[in-house]
């Protein structure tokens, strides 16, 4: 894993916007994997200023995003759907049978979510997946437990995370049990891993993901078997790493060639 300490939220997305946009220059049909979420937020505003000001060019990019809500409708004010178009989609231009969110209103699950594992190996894999992280340590919305190998397929959140995601649903009680995403198994396939997570509250668990033992009860920490995960942090969510001035060191001693 690579740690990259930045000083802020604003500098962190701004570099994983950089990292991604490179991605695409080089390869302009490059399949991305999307998060939502409060973190980010940034990220997906540099995206937008660079096409608008720079000219990045969506134009062939497919996407597929982590996860959706079970039971609500594409224009549900809470459904990824929604926040993906008001963040990015709709002010980029993405072709729209180019982007791919699970479909939560499916009616037949386990086939949605076959097909949903279909399309990404037609589309030649994710070369490069942006992930958050929940405090529990979930990535996607695979929960403590979740198994390491997981495909895409239907979980149930827990009531920590229902109650994070309260605030978009109007109260806790609003917030719909289940979702459809992807699994560890999935996420690990993909070429690139960019985590993003920003926050004092967030420093347990990204201590645990990086140096602690790799476990089902933190599924992030399987990121560890992965071979090209890079970490983006703010000073706040780097707070509880023991070997954070290594991760420092590192950084500023890139070989020239590395460097983002
Ligand atoms: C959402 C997702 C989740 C979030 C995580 C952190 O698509 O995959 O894993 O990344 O719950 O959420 P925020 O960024 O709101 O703290």
């Amino acid at each position: 894993m690579e740690i990259i300490i930045q000083p802020d939220p604003g500098t962190a997305g701004a570099l994983a916007a950089k990292i991604v946009a490179r991605i695409i220059k080089d390869k302009p049909d490059a399949v991305v994997g999307f998060p939502t979420g409060a973190t980010p937020l940034e990220f997906y505003r540099n995206l937008v200023r660079m096409h608008r000001e720079e000219g990045l060019d969506f134009s062939r990019v497919t996407t597929f995003n982590l996860d959706e809500f079970v039971g609500l409708p594409p224009d549900h004010p809470g459904s990824y759907h929604v926040y993906m178009d008001k963040h990015l989609f709709g002010h980029v231009n993405v072709g729209r049978d180019r982007i791919h969110i699970p479909d939560g209103l499916a009616a037949d699950i386990p086939a949605t979510c076959r097909r949903y594992e279909e399309e990404i190996r037609t589309a030649g894999g994710i070369d490069v997946q942006i992930l958050g992280i929940g405090v529990d340590g979930h990535i996607g919305f695979n929960e403590p437990t979740s198994s390491l190998g997981s495909r895409t397929r239907i979980k149930t959140l827990t009531r920590q995370t229902r109650r994070e995601n309260a605030a978009e649903f109007g109260g806790k009680d609003n917030v719909p049990y289940h979702v459809l995403t992807m699994g560890i198994g999935t996420i690990l396939e993909s070429r690139l891993i960019l985590l993003l997570a920003f926050g004092a509250k967030k420093a347990p668990i990204i201590a645990q993901t990086v140096e602690g033992p790799v476990t089902a009860l933190i599924p992030a920490s399987a990121l560890q078997h992965h071979p090209r995960t890079i970490l983006i942090l703010d000073e706040e969510a780097a707070g509880a790493l023991t070997k954070a001035d290594y991760y420092r060191y590192v950084y500023e001693h890139k070989p020239d060639w590395q460097k983002y």
